[in-house]
């Protein structure tokens, strides 16, 4: 497939790796002879489900060198954190956890510490790590994760931090070990990197450009799926509807949702995240005519105000928004909406939180994922000056909860009564006497059921409508 940049990583570079981990498999397995123990790995990924999707990579390479898994730190050989800096909040918890192994180090000198991830695609971060972490053992960012086994392999036989960090574009790698943690639903990534720089937003910097997998490839991964029993997959992307722009090919996000469409054994489609700027018309048309894209939209807007998207350079209006929204019921009209937003943009009047507000009262979105701004190192917004103080942002922030889990609950209460179509998924976490499911929608629901019904479909009648879930009976159909 012809693109307007090389962006495969070489076949040399990935059979290197798998050297590499067939010479820490058979280490290890020596290691476990002699021991009679299984070394331990725990991983923790923060941020978006692209991390989470990362972080399946890991395990998978893990998986493949002879590592088991522990939920437990103090057990665990080697800790590995993948990091998000979207916000300052998520680096602080990170900083807070690895400055927490320190103790756990000087007891267990055998432990390997690594942080990888977003975070780490920082200068100051890993300037930060390196003077005032040392016991971090491993270093590495989101464009060399796929030579973790060459950095392991060294970490394992030196005593200093091994740092491997590349700032590049950024590649496509393919044909390396996953090991996902469900058996039901899997993401799969389509695309990776994000093009547009919104001014608050660091993840253009950390991600790389645009840049789509060819469609034969992403095709065969959900046949695979399929194949391992697998019902639904969501595809992931920063900004899935611009797929295919940089492949020569004429493909668009519509085509491809249409060809997974036509894999036999899922059931379900999803797809996270939407840009504005990208939705066309034969998108809606599409996500409605076929029948496995579940009636689901995550649609960012970010800001009801235009002075304040036009600042935040999302390239779209309010009445655009609306009218994208407007299409998208009248085409699918039980569709369960998202969005992103955030709260206290630089230059962010109260009057323009009024709009955001009147936005989120207009359409009505089924769940909203709200946020404080949080300024970027290295981000246009960064240099842009606040009207708001901390309080007002914290007061509108509030406002806005408000306002939004009053429309949530309502929605949710529009459930009870139907009989909804659930995949099931396993026990669930809060109530571990019943099992939960998801609706097409995406609505969790609770139900008394059975192991012999996970990963299956099953119908179930409504007659509680909580804030964060449904719950029902099954009925038979
Ligand atoms: N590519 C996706 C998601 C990006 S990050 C998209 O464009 O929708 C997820 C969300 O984090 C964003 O939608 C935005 O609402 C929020 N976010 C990003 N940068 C932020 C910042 N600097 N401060 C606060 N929230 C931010
Ligand atoms: Fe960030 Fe905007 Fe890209 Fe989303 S589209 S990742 S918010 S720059
Ligand atoms: Fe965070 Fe990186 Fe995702 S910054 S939101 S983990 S792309």
């Amino acid at each position: 497939m012809k693109r307007n940049r090389e962006v495969y990583l070489s076949e040399e570079q990935i059979q290197k790796q798998k050297e590499i981990m067939a010479r820490i498999r058979e280490r290890m397995d020596i290691e476990k002879q002699r021991s009679g123990k299984d070394k331990l790995a725990f991983i923790q990924s923060y941020g978006c489900q692209q991390n989470e999707n990362d972080a399946e990579r890991l395990r998978g390479m893990l998986r493949e060198m002879g590592y088991s898994f522990t939920n437990n730190k103090e057990e665990a050989d080697l800790i590995l954190y993948n990091t998000c800096c979207v916000r300052e909040n998520a680096e602080l918890r990170v900083f807070g956890n690895v400055g927490a192994l320190k103790h756990l180090k000087a007891r267990k000198p055998h432990l390997l510490i690594g942080v990888c991830g977003c975070m780490m695609q920082q200068e100051h971060i890993v300037k930060e790590i390196k003077t005032r972490y040392k016991h971090v053992d491993m270093v590495f960012g989101t464009h060399t994760l796929y030579k973790f086994p060459e950095i392991l392999e060294k970490a394992m036989n030196e005593s200093y931090t091994v740092i491997d960090i590349m700032n590049s574009d950024g590649y496509i790698i393919e044909d390396m070990p996953i090991y996902r943690v469900g058996r039901v639903k899997a993401w799969v990534s389509i695309m990776y990197g994000c093009n547009n720089f919104c001014s608050y937003c660091i993840v253009p910097y950390v991600r790389g450009r645009e840049r789509s997998r060819n469609p034969e490839d992403i095709l065969q991964e959900v046949r695979q799926l399929a194949s391992e029993g697998y019902k639904e997959v969501t595809l992931l992307g920063q900004n899935v509807n611009s797929y295919g722009n940089d492949l020569e090919d004429n493909i668009d996000f519509a085509d491809l949702l249409k060809m997974v469409n036509d894999i036999d054994g899922i059931h379900r489609i999803r797809f996270t995240t939407s840009h504005p700027k990208d939705i066309s018309d034969k998108l809606i048309r599409t996500m409605s005519e076929c029948k496995k894209v579940c009636e689901q939209l995550h649609l960012p807007f970010q800001a009801g105000s235009n002075r304040v998207l036009e600042k935040m350079n999302r390239k779209y209006t309010r009445e655009r928004y609306l009218e994208i929204i407007r299409k998208v019921k009248e085409a699918i009209p039980n569709i369960a909406l998202s969005s992103d937003v955030i709260v206290g943009f630089p230059g962010e009047t109260n009057e323009d939180f009024e709009d955001t507000l009147d936005l989120v009262r207009k359409v009505e979105f089924d769940s909203l994922f709200t946020f404080i701004y949080s300024p970027r190192k290295g981000t246009p917004a960064e240099k842009m000056e606040d009207v708001l103080t901390p309080q007002e942002k914290q007061r509108n922030f509030q406002r806005l909860l408000d306002v939004q889990n009053e429309i949530t609950l309502r929605k949710n209460q529009q459930y009870l009564g139907q009989e909804v179509e659930v995949l099931v998924e396993g026990v669930s976490k809060n109530e571990p006497d019943k099992f939960t499911g998801r609706t097409r929608t995406g609505k969790i629901v609770n139900f008394k059921g059975n192991e012999e019904m996970v990963g299956k479909l099953v119908y179930v009648k409504i007659n509680e409508a909580l804030m964060w879930s449904l719950s029902g009976e099954v009925v038979e159909k």
